[in-house]
This record gives structure tokens, sequence and C-alpha cells, in this order.
């Protein structure tokens, strides 16, 4: 029964979270990274600017985040957030962008060799982040995770530090209102998956526990809406609060296998994250449902179904598109994902053996 939790964000979830912010008593020189269009498209930095230029705030906009950030891109905004004299970072945007912001927050902070060493030597200080989201998925919002495409690593790896909990969470449903449907859907699948994933570390507590539950029942309840694109706002903000939950959730406890072979869809195949996850996600369920049958029930429950086949049958016709491999990617994927240290994360931890056939299952 022994736990510990550090969830330091302050969260403002409703309407005109940004504009009743006090930015300025974070420092006199924002950069404001966000990616080339999402941000805009939504108003959230429209509205970021406004607020910054009412509480007299300069700012830099840093807008060439990339979809699943590159570490060098995230080095070479932490030196611009040094050269323009940067107080601190506000990330606008899904986790792409919130992610980044942590680790050009870290990069600003420290001058590091190189952006990969940033592995090496870990994380030593970091500017105050304040994240703005625009997705409900990611959960990057509330955790201490940076999340960054590593090419030389050929995968997603992980920069994690204390230092990188967001001062503040800045959550207005509006800003996911004009997500498309696809989108909408793999972010929420993100967001299940954390639920579950983080329900089955063996760092779950029965604090994140009850997180994860109330968390799952919200996504559970909106599974028929998701698949009929019926996304009204109540479902919008329903989603949004899910998914800052489920962040809190994994902040403490980790992900599980169905996000470490997920990366190898998103870094060698295209899949967007959500829908990666999603082609493990009921293997991962049946897995764990041999150390906690238990849990597994109350999982399949919580969301309305009532076995891992229905699960995997519902991901399916919410997520059509499946990876089609060949059996030298299968070999290769499974190497490098058998090297993740998140497998141990789990309450069954799962082999190469088993991770060979879970990716075989997609082979020709
Ligand atoms: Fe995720």
């Amino acid at each position: 029964m022994e736990w510990t939790c550090f969830n330091p964000t302050q969260i403002i979830m409703r309407s005109g979270a940004v504009k009743e912010y006090a930015f300025r008593t974070l420092g006199r020189h924002a950069l404001l990274v966000c990616g080339r269009t999402s941000a805009r498209i939504c108003g959230a930095l429209d509205d970021v600017r406004e607020a910054l230029i009412l509480q007299g705030v300069d700012y830099t906009v840093f807008d060439r985040v990339e979809n699943n950030p590159s570490v060098e891109t995230c080095f070479a905004a932490g030196a611009l957030a040094r050269e323009v004299g940067a107080d601190f970072v506000i990330g606008v945007g899904g986790g792409s962008p919130l992610d980044a912001a942590k680790a050009i927050a870290a990069f600003a902070a420290h001058e590091y060799a190189d952006a990969e060493s940033i592995y090496r030597d870990g994380v030593s200080s970091a500017l105050p982040v304040v994240a703005v989201g625009t997705t409900a998925g990611t959960g990057s919002e509330v955790t201490q995770y940076a999340v960054l495409t590593v090419a030389s690593a050929s995968t997603k790896m992980t920069v994690k530090s204390p230092l990188l909990f967001p001062k503040a969470a800045l959550m207005d449903p509006k800003y996911t209102a004009t997500l498309p449907l696809r989108l909408t859907v793999s972010c929420a699948v993100d967001a299940l998956s954390h639920c579950i994933e983080g329900y089955f570390s063996v760092r779950a507590s029965a604090y994140t526990d009850a997180v994860a539950l109330r968390a799952l029942r919200m996504l559970g309840n909106n599974l028929g809406k998701l698949r009929s694109g019926e996304l009204s706002d109540t479902v919008r903000g329903e989603l949004l609060q899910a998914s800052t939950m489920a962040g809190q959730v994994i902040a403490q406890t980790g992900t599980g296998f169905a996000h470490v072979l997920g990366y190898m869809l998103t870094f060698f195949e295209g899949f967007q994250h959500g829908e990666a996850n999603a082609q493990f996600l009921a293997d991962f369920v049946a897995s764990m449902g041999s150390a906690r049958p238990d849990k597994a029930n109350t999982t399949l429950r919580a969301l309305g179904l009532s076995s891992t086949e229905e699960l995997r049958a519902y991901l399916r016709e919410l997520i059509p598109n499946t990876p089609h491999l060949t059996r030298a990617q299968v070999e290769r994927f499974t190497a490098i994902s058998a090297r993740s240290k998140s497998l141990a994360n789990a309450v069954t931890v799962i082999g190469a053996k088993e991770i060979e056939e879970l990716f075989g299952q997609y082979a020709d």
C-alpha cells in the first residue's frame, strides 16, 4: 500500500483558461513554441499572444515544431531561447509542441555539448513551462516527459525529469473543436492507452487506479460518439478531462508495451501515435489479464465491453488502417523494442518472443 505521488502542475480546465492565467509572474519574455498551423487555426496562439500583450510580456515565436519532434529541433530552439533571453516557455498545441516545449526549456537552461547528450547528462535545470493544450490525448500538459524522435536510435526516446512538469496546464475545450474526426479518435485512443497501460503498471497505486478508472469510464461513455462522429461540446469536454487525468496517471506509472511497440509504427511506418498504440492495446489487456484478471475485467467493464476480443473489434472499427509488415521489419522492430526499459514496468513482462508474435500478426 506504500506509494508516493508528485503532480505539481496547476490545471485550469475551463473556457477562457488562457486569459485568466498570470503569465507575467514567470518573467518578462516568453518563447512561444508551436507547430506550423494547428495552434493558429484553433485560436490558441492568438489568445496567448493577446494575454501576453495585455500583461506586458514580450515574446518570440518558434513555430517550427514538426510532428514527432526531433531532439535536434529542440536543441536549436533552446539556443534561440537563450539568444532572445526567454525567461519561460509556452507550448501551444498537441503532444508534439508540448513535449518540444519541455525539452526546449531544458536545452535553454543548460548548454549541452550536442542534442543527444541530454540523454546522457540528464536534466539539471529547466525554464518554467506553461502548456496550452489543443488536443485531447497526449496528457503531456501534466507530465514530466518529453518524448522526442532520435534518429540514431531509430525510435522515440523519453527525456524525463521532475523539472519538466509544466507550471500550469491551460485546457480550454474550445481549442479541440476544430480537430478533424480522425485526429480526435487517434488522440482519444492515446488517452485510452494511457489509462490502461497505467492501470497495469507495477507502479500503479490506489490513487492512480482511481484516476485511471474515472477517466476510463469517461472515455467508455463516449466510445459510441467517437464511432459515429457526433462530437458535441460535452463530448469534447469529457475527452479533454479524461486525457489530462490519464496524463496524471502515466506521470506516476509510466506506459507499457502498447507504447513501446507503437513507437515502431510511428517511426518507420508514419502511423499517428494513437493509431499506432491501438494496434496492440487489446493484446496488452489480454497479456496483463494473465497476471491481473481482476483488473482486466474492471477495465473492460469500465468501457462497457465484455471481452478483449470485443475491445479488439471496437478498436479495429474505430481505426481501420493496420500495418503490413515484412518478416525483416518484424525482426528489426522486435530487436529495437526488446531493449525498452518500459517493458519491465508492467504486471506481465513480455520478452522478444512475445514481441515478435505481436508484430508478426501484421506480417504477410
Ligand atoms: Fe501516448
